[in-house]
């Protein structure tokens, strides 16, 4: 939820500089606040605000250890003050946090009765008074780590400490990875952040710390405080994954990258792919599982299956429990997540390992805890998704999923020749014209507070997720419901004029979407087909490619411009929706 960087031995001696660059590439993780902490003379000085950081700049005298965070708000409201770092009474020890400290109030209870002064609400700050007390009698690899076991919840903290010059990090449940560049070393909660200086690098487990100074990184065990092997490894990730490559917005950079990471699924997971329909055919159940945008993920995996013959499951991972005690030796559990972080895919997770299911995720990012969850990983290579909505995650998740269905239906040369035609057709597709087109109606929408969306079978999850990218990027009020629902009570919400999307495919339920765009239109609704054909019902039509189940792909996209264009024309930031953060990792 939030993010973190630090760098040791920066080579221009403008560690905080550098590290507002990197935390600029983490903005996506938290954005209520920003600041940095840098070794001076004396003392720890630290420069933070409130807001994005945006074009920010920092004074902080030069340096070459600093540290430094984006919020996303959890305890204590957003103000400079509870803006992280935080430091110890003596300005000598920094701490960032990405977690929630569960039993920080009796702590801070009894850090003011032995005298600490706190300076801001959050739990974060206990942190810092708690290590300076333990430093006391103890060095500050031994102060940190038995702070760090003092804490409940999942948490993951980085130190900078004035005396030693070290950055010291703990994790438990949050992602952090060191970078190790040439004589330089780098701690950070994703890896954009360094990309630019190191592909080489370590995610930490839990129960991991590391320990940076200019002798490099150690690993250790945080329960024995025992040091451990660094095992490094080299991403194929490149500096232009983590740039905006010319592009105004990641947001439609990744857009536009969908029409490469969708073919790229045909090229990986083909064996773990082929292994699994063995499974699910030999009768294990199937169940898939995610949040969000990877709930409607699972949701058209499910369609998908279907289609293929092969019953499966779907369960919003929120909404998991009550359903978990069905899950048995004989069962696979699909978690779709990009982050790999998402806490209620993971409570999901554990619940159904627990009941003996084997776990394959479907994850975007590396080194996540859902990957280390997994028995099996079909890791969908769209490369780092840094606009915090998801469309090229979402997209190759998907495609990895069709995939799966067409193996399981023993068709899995043809669903990779499918997939390889997609990608051509949505390159035609994505042109000046389609963009003008639906430039148009973003214009002709921008004032709107209220659209509905039907859309049947497998249009039905498309409307789900054209729907969250529309509400997410600009704000509107944008509600899908299945086709077949509008005469149960929707339909009482239709007006003169108001837009009503109906995403709909050349498929045997066409006649019936249709027939509810005729209901809508007679209560004076305005049609807004996204469709491969024409129709008397629509008002607008954005003719999208007809690629029999795969026209969900092209009516997706559409909603992922869509949502692009409105955003931008509305005045929102289309990368920083308000509110949302990244990767939740709290319930
Ligand atoms: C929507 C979006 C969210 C995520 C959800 C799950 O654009 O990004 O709905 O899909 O928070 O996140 P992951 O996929 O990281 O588990």
């Amino acid at each position: 939820m939030c993010g973190i960087f630090g760098i040791i031995n920066d080579k221009n001696n403008q560690a905080a500089a550098t590290v507002l660059e990197g935390l600029k590439k983490l903005e996506y993780r938290g954005y209520d606040s920003w600041g940095v902490s840098i070794i001076s003379d004396n003392e720890i000085k630290v420069d933070k605000h409130i807001g994005k950081i945006g074009e920010a700049q920092t004074n902080l005298p030069p340096g070459t250890i600093a540290l430094g965070h984006t919020r996303w708000a959890t305890h204590g409201g957003v103000t400079d003050n509870n803006a992280h770092p935080h430091l110890d009474c003596d300005n000598k020890i920094s701490v960032i946090h990405n977690g929630i400290v569960e039993n920080y109030h009796e702590l801070k209870d009894m850090l003011i009765k032995n005298g600490h002064k706190f300076k801001s609400e959050t739990d974060t700050e206990v942190i810092a008074h708690l290590i300076e007390e333990k430093y006391k009698s103890k060095n500050i690899k031994e102060a940190i780590f038995e702070t760090f076991k003092t804490l409940r919840g999942s948490n993951a903290i980085a130190v900078l400490d004035y005396h030693s010059k070290m950055i010291i990090a703990c994790r438990n449940g949050s992602p952090l990875v060191v970078g190790l560049g040439k004589d330089q070393y780098f701690l950070a909660s994703d890896v954009p952040a360094f990309l630019k200086a190191t592909n080489e690098v370590y995610f930490l487990n839990d129960g991991d710390a590391v320990i940076l100074s200019n002798d490099g990184v150690k690993l250790f065990d945080i329960e024995s405080g025992k040091e451990q092997v660094l095992k490094p490894q080299v991403l194929d990730w490149k500096l232009e994954d983590a740039e905006k490559g010319g592009y105004p917005h990641f947001l439609i950079k990744e857009i536009y990258e969908q029409l490469k990471t969708i073919p790229k699924t045909t090229s990986i997971n083909g064996k773990e792919i082929l292994r699994l329909a063995e499974k699910i055919k030999s009768g294990y159940k199937v169940i898939f599982t995610g949040c969000g945008t990877a709930s409607f993920c699972a949701l058209t995996g499910k369609y998908f299956f279907a289609l293929q013959g092969i019953e499966a499951q779907s369960i919003p991972s929120y909404e998991f429990m009550p359903f978990s005690k069905f899950i048995d030796n004989k069962t696979l559990v699909f978690a779709i997540s990009q982050s790999g972080e998402t806490a209620d895919t993971l409570i999901a997770v554990k619940e159904a390992k627990k009941r003996g299911a084997e776990i394959v995720s479907i994850i975007n990012a590396r080194g996540s805890t859902l990957e280390r969850l997994s028995d099996t990983v079909l890791t969908v290579g769209a490369g780092p998704e840094i606009a915090v909505v998801s469309t090229k995650a979402f997209s190759a998740q998907l495609s990895t999923l069709y995939l799966l269905s067409m193996a399981v239906g023993n068709n899995y040369d043809e669903g990779k020749d499918k997939i390889n035609l997609l990608g051509k057709v949505l390159t035609n597709f994505l042109n000046p014209v389609l963009i003008n087109r639906v430039v148009d109606l973003a214009k002709n929408l921008m004032d709107e507070e209220h659209m509905y969306l039907i859309g049947k079978h497998l249009n039905y999850p498309a409307s789900l997720e054209f729907a969250l990218k529309i509400k997410e990027t600009s704000y509107i009020h944008a509600e899908p419901f299945a086709a077949g629902e509008l005469k149960h009570g929707v339909i009482t919400l239709i007006q003169k004029n108001t837009p009503c999307f109906v995403l709909a495919s050349n498929d045997e339920v066409k006649d019936e979407v249709l027939s509810s765009a005729a209901e809508i239109k007679a209560r004076g609704g305005q049609i807004i087909g996204i469709a491969p054909f024409e129709s008397k019902e629509f008002d607008i039509l954005i003719k999208t490619p007809d690629l029999g189940e795969l026209t969900i792909f092209g009516n997706i996209i559409v909603g992922q411009l869509l949502g692009y264009y409105l955003g931008v024309g509305r005045g929102a930031d289309p990368d920083k929706p308000r509110n949302l953060a990244k990767s939740v990792t709290v319930k």
